[in-house]
């Protein structure tokens, strides 16, 4: 059975997804780690109530380094076992100390199709208005693993959606949203299934 920790910082309703497509039996994997650096956030609350354990290290005044906070994280992941961390909405990049850790075992979400819209300071409501303002037809979610550099792994899974004229930011990121609890699902049950291989940095899915 592969444990999962799933990193969040926000409302957390990809990690609701998750927990849904584990309740429903979609993967063979066990939610056993919820991990925030925002002690407050939604997603410690959804995980208050699912009650899985859920640990928060705040990140906001942390006396230590990045790489410093890092090593506390791993050093947790490593004594609950975790084999796969899903970053959803995890609002700080990781460093290699984690990311050497977990080769290939670490994924993220990214509500636009990357390559197109990643990188720094695309996150949240920003990539929605670049889509928008860029004119952009269609955008989508992606599933990548992690690697040093921003939103820059290879790619999982990506889904579409279209982009009308009438479209805000807000309601683009609603129907992107639906789109990433699917393909974040679907990632998770095909890493769970030993179907995913990382071959010459590019994602070969086996069916
Ligand atoms: C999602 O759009 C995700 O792609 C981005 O942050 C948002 C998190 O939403 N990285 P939620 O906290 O899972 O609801």
């Amino acid at each position: 059975m592969i444990k999962i920790a799933v990193f969040a910082s926000g409302g957390g309703s990809n990690l609701q997804a998750l927990i849904d497509a584990q309740d429903t039996g979609l993967f063979k994997g066990k939610i056993a780690l919820i991990f925030s650096n925002v002690p407050d956030c939604g997603a410690m609350k959804r995980a208050e109530n699912e009650r899985i354990e859920a640990v928060a290290i705040a990140s906001k005044g942390y006396p230590g380094s990045r790489e410093e906070y890092d090593a506390e994280v791993l050093r947790l992941c490593q004594s609950k076992k975790i084999d796969l961390i899903c970053l959803a909405g995890y609002m700080r990049i990781i460093t290699s100390v984690l990311i050497k850790a977990y080769p290939f075992k670490i994924m993220n979400v990214h509500p636009a199709l990357l390559p197109k819209f990643g990188g720094e300071g695309m996150y949240g409501h920003h990539v929605h208005e670049a889509v928008i303002k860029a004119g952009e037809k269609e955008s989508g979610a992606t599933v990548h693993f992690v690697t040093e550099g921003v939103d820059a792994g290879p790619i999982v899974l990506q889904g579409n959606v279209k982009v009308m004229g009438t479209d805000t930011p807000e309601t683009l990121a609603e129907k992107v949203l639906k789109v990433e609890h699917h393909i974040y699902s679907e990632s998770v049950r095909l890493f769970c299934e030993g179907k995913i291989k990382v071959v010459d940095g590019r994602v070969r899915v086996s069916l």
